[in-house]
């Protein structure tokens, strides 16, 4: 062969590589991704002692924490997510040893978190396999967490002290929800389901600015209600959009019209829909930051594309406007290409976590550009969700 012959050939090897990449389809990314989640997952959990979940890998080290941490659900629920989608009796014996490892959480003050914690160990065990063993630690932590609910506010609280403020209330919160309406649904418990409702009405009232971007906190007078003051503790300023708050915004609106079918959560999930159309790079996945002046220069955060992507695909089966439909399904299936490419997602090492390229918490210098146990956690539920 010549020389320009074999230029010929890599480049044509190049272009086909780049064209399947890109066109590459959510079933044929799954059979690639899911096999290699069951790996990394069975060797996670060998590594792991009893009541220690995984968290993120820092400077080469692998971090854990115990069951308190607000991390603590996803990786049962990264393992509920692969056996769902495998069938592998040995990811279903992981999940239900490590949900019944946080059974006891409901006892102890956790915090709002306490709805990530059990809504994806517990509900998705309950949603999976409806083995009754699960509903008392659904209805314990939906019960541990109504007790957050203010009425003066309208609000469950988030944080407690936070700068000036004992009663704050971060878009994170949103997410925690979806425990409430499931145990309003299980137990037929209507005031946890109202209570829910409450907390995302007041949230579209006060969290979220003119363009659809939401701050990450809002502080509240916990006697009158009145908002004290808006701002952030994750983002870059208190006037910008922190992606990962963007993303718990879409999926929190998104999961409350699933649940509730209430008219106002659509469009609120609708114009969030269009506002991150708009701002989002073309491979889908999100800057740390949408207001980061330093963007192109700066990190990407892997776990608000996958959050994102998870809710693009739910939104675009729910939503009316077919045009919105194709391009949140368009948006979520590039989203898990780029991060299911050679780039963001691990086939080995990686502390056995799937994703690479997360940002915790920059400005207070923890987990940047790392792997997140909920980054992996929301990529696997995009995929089942886009394969549905
Ligand atoms: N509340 C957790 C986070 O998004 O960092």
């Amino acid at each position: 062969m010549t020389n320009k012959t074999s230029v010929f050939f890599i480049l044509l090897l190049i272009a086909a590589a780049i064209t399947l990449s890109c066109s590459e389809s959510a079933e044929h990314i799954s059979k690639r991704v899911f096999p290699i989640a069951a790996q990394q997952i069975a060797a996670m959990d060998a590594r792991l002692a009893s009541g220690v979940t995984p968290r993120t890998v820092e400077n080469g080290q692998v971090k854990d924490a115990g069951i308190r941490a607000w991390t603590s659900g996803f990786f049962a629920g990264t393992a509920w997510q692969a056996y769902e989608y495998t069938g592998d009796e040995k990811l279903l014996e992981i999940a239900r040893r490590r949900t019944l490892e946080l059974a006891s959480l409901p006892q102890y003050n956790v915090g709002h978190d306490i709805g990530f914690m059990i809504g994806c160990s517990a509900g998705n065990a309950w949603r999976i396999t409806r083995d009754s063993t699960f509903l008392p630690i659904i209805k314990a932590g939906a019960d541990n967490l109504a007790a957050r609910f203010n009425p003066q506010v309208g609000c469950t609280l988030s944080w407690g002290e936070f700068r000036e403020s004992k009663f704050t209330v971060i878009i994170d919160n949103m997410m925690n929800l979806e425990l409430l309406t499931t145990a309003a649904k299980l137990f037929d418990a209507d005031s946890l389901k109202e209570m829910a409702i409450t907390h995302a009405n007041t949230t579209i009232r006060n969290h979220f600015r003119d363009d659809y971007t939401t701050w990450h906190v809002v502080a509240y007078d916990p006697q009158s209600g009145d908002v004290d003051f808006k701002c952030t503790r994750q983002g870059y300023s208190d006037d910008s959009a922190w992606a990962r708050g963007q993303a718990w915004a879409l999926y929190g609106y998104t999961m409350m019209y699933r649940e509730t079918g209430e008219p106002a959560f659509l469009p609120q999930a609708e114009n969030i829909a269009r506002m991150l159309l708009k701002r989002l790079p073309k491979d889908g996945v999100p800057y740390w930051d949408f207001d980061d002046p330093d963007i192109p220069d700066t990190y990407r955060d892997a776990s608000a594309g996958a959050i994102m992507a998870s809710a693009f695909a739910e939104l675009s089966t729910l939503t009316a406007d077919s045009k919105l439909s194709r391009k949140c399904h368009r948006m979520a299936l590039r989203q898990v290409r780029t991060l299911a490419s050679g780039q963001y997602f691990a086939t080995e090492g990686n502390g056995n976590f799937l994703l690479r390229h997360s940002v915790g918490n920059l400005p207070d210098g923890g987990e940047v550009d790392v792997p997140l146990s909920y980054a992996d956690y929301y990529f696997l539920e995009a995929l089942i969700r886009l394969n549905r």
